[in-house]
Parts: structure tokens; C-alpha cells; sequence
């Protein structure tokens, strides 16, 4: 399974905070923003990645994240000439996928709790698999409707009239299909190739798992100053109460096993002496330590 970040687009919400720095690249409390999707994946077992953004911003996120090999990953770099659609995505890292299913991540979705998604991952075999999300606000996203069975029977990109609150998190798992499905694509009325296009003709196929994510499950989108703000708050107040790290790959790839013990204290030794060290060495290797005794 390849991984895609999309971290492109204008952020021109977030203006004038993104004049310099693209929205993914903001702090979400004490990380960037692109470090939560990243976690994410890594923890669903992804190792090959490529990051998808604009010409001017690819450079940034080149300097933050390198080769990936900090993190036991290899990461490709792709740009984004113009925000044609997240399903474009698909086309620009199409030598990237090669034959493989694929993962698309937003690089502005915050995900925390559960597992669903790794056991979404571990269970996919061909198709699509998104997820549902409880909102209150759901005419803002992709809205899927179920049937009685919790078949889902529609999915509409940002109706005026949602047939349900179900939204559609930015985290999407294909087959290789899913090439083909988007070369077939039209743009949208806003010129895009919608993501929601593509989620609509794997459902026509009848090859669309949608899986709902439960209660405890939290999604936080960081897309305005207030979303942003609202979650570097949730980040803060989970990491000062449970004294854990939520969206910090290099723990997350420590615990899946892509970095050794040795390779995490590597890594860390190369960190100034900071808040973020030293969650790594108190909380995680010194932890690891104990239990090898
Ligand atoms: O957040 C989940 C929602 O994301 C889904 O429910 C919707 O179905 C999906 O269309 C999308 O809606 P948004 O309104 O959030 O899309 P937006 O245009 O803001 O793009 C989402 C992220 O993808 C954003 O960080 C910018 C990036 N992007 C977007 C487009 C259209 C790109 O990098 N390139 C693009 O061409």
C-alpha cells in the first residue's frame, strides 16, 4: 500500500497567516500540522510516501520532512501546478503508485483515538474504503447517506441539503482502479476532479465500504483560524492530560516497528534540547527500556 499526503492549495482562508507558510505547514500546538496525517498513516503501516503540494511550498515541506528516512519511510515529492481537484492527486503520483492501492490523506485532517483505521488498512483487499463522521455541520464536506442496513446509498459533495450528518473525513483507501476511474473524470462546475466523484463510482460499481468512525473517535478539521485554534486547544488539553503525544511520526514508527530503539535514539540525539525531545526520551525510550529489563 503507497501513501498519498495532498498538502497543496491556496489556504487563502488562513490568509494572511499562509503569505509565507502553506496552511499544513501551521503549528497544531507544538507540531505542524502535516505531522498528524503523517502519524496516521505511518501508524496504518505505510512506508512509501509522496507528498503532494504547490511549486512554491513543495521546497518547505522537502526541508521539514527530508527523505523521510528520520521516520522509516521514503517520501516522494510531487507538485501541484494549479488546485485542479483533490482526485488530481491520482494522476500526478501515478508512477508513484504504480501497480499498488493507495491511501490519499489531506494534509489538513486531524484524526485521534481507535482503531478503526488500522484495522481498516489491515482488512483491505480491493474497492474503496472511506469513512463516515458524525457533524453538525456536514453541508461543509462530502455527505454520505446509509440505508436502513448501513448500506450507504449516496454520497453528495457539499450539499445544500444534506440527507444526513455523515461526513466524509479526508483520509480515502483504493485499489489501483482508482487511476482509471480518474483519467475518466470530468471537472466539476468549480473545475475539479472531485475526490466525491471518485467515491460515487466505486459505490456505482457496488465496490464502496464506507466504514462509520464511533463516538470517541475525534476529526478535527484545521482549515480556519478558529478550527485551527479550536485544535491546537483539543491537541494541548489530551497531551497535558494523558502525558502522550498525539501526530508524532516518530514515535508512531517506533512502536510499528520501522525504527529500531537504536534508530529512535539516533534521531532523538540529533533534536535540540527541547519539550519534544524529551517526551521522546522519557516517554517513549526510557519506557521501551524498562520493559526490555
Ligand atoms: O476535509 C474533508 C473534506 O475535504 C471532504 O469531506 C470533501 O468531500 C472534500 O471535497 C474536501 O473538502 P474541502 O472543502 O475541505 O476541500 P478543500 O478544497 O479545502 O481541500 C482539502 C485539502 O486538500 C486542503 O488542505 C487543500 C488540499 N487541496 C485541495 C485541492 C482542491 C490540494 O492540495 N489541491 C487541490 O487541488
Amino acid at each position: 500500500m503507497k501513501g498519498i499526503i495532498l498538502a497543496g492549495g491556496a489556504g487563502s482562508r488562513l490568509y494572511p497567516l499562509t503569505l509565507v507558510a502553506s496552511k499544513q505547514l501551521q503549528p497544531v500546538y507544538d507540531k505542524p500540522m502535516v505531522y498528524y496525517p503523517l502519524t496516521t498513516l505511518i501508524e496504518g503501516g505505510i512506508r512509501e510516501l509522496c507528498l503532494i503540494s504547490t511549486p512554491h511550498d513543495l521546497p518547505r515541506f522537502q526541508q521539514l520532512l527530508g527523505d523521510g528516512s528520520r521516520f522509516g519511510l521514503t517520501i516522494d515529492y510531487r507538485e501541484q501546478a494549479q488546485p485542479e481537484g483533490i482526485a488530481q492527486a491520482f494522476l500526478i503520483a501515478e508512477d508513484f503508485i504504480g501497480q499498488d492501492a493507495v491511501t490519499l490523506a489531506l494534509g489538513d485532517n486531524i484524526f485521534y483515538g481507535g482503531d478503526t483505521f488500522q484495522r481498516a488498512f489491515a482488512e483491505f483487499k480491493s474497492g474503496a474504503t472511506i469513512f463516515g463522521y458524525h457533524v453538525n455541520d456536514p453541508e461543509r464536506y462530502g455527505v454520505v447517506e446509509f440505508d436502513a442496513h448501513g448500506k450507504a446509498v449516496s454520497i453528495e459533495e457539499k450539499p445544500k441539503s444534506p440527507k444526513s450528518n455523515y461526513a466524509v473525513p479526508g483520509l480515502y483507501i483504493f485499489d489501483n482502479e482508482v487511476i482509471r476511474i480518474t483519467k475518466n473524470l470530468k471537472p466539476s462546475a468549480r473545475g475539479e476532479l472531485e475526490i466525491t466523484a471518485v467515491n460515487v463510482e466505486y459505490m456505482r460499481r457496488n465496490e464502496l465500504r464506507v466504514h462509520r468512525l464511533p463516538r470517541g473517535f475525534a476529526w478535527l478539521d484545521a482549515g480556519t483560524s478558529s478550527s485551527l485554534h479550536e485544535a491546537s486547544a483539543y491537541v494541548q488539553t489530551i497531551e497535558k492530560r494523558a502525558g502522550v503525544k498525539i501526530g508524532c511520526p516518530e514515535e508512531a514508527a517506533f512502536r510499528n516497528g520501522i525504527l529500531s530503539l537504536s534508530q529512535l535514539e539516533e534521531q532523538m540525539a540529533k533534536m535540540p534540547n527541547c519539550e519534544y525531545r524529551a517526551y521522546l526520551e522519557h516517554e517513549v525510550v526510557a519506557e521501551a527500556k524498562r520493559l526490555e529489563k
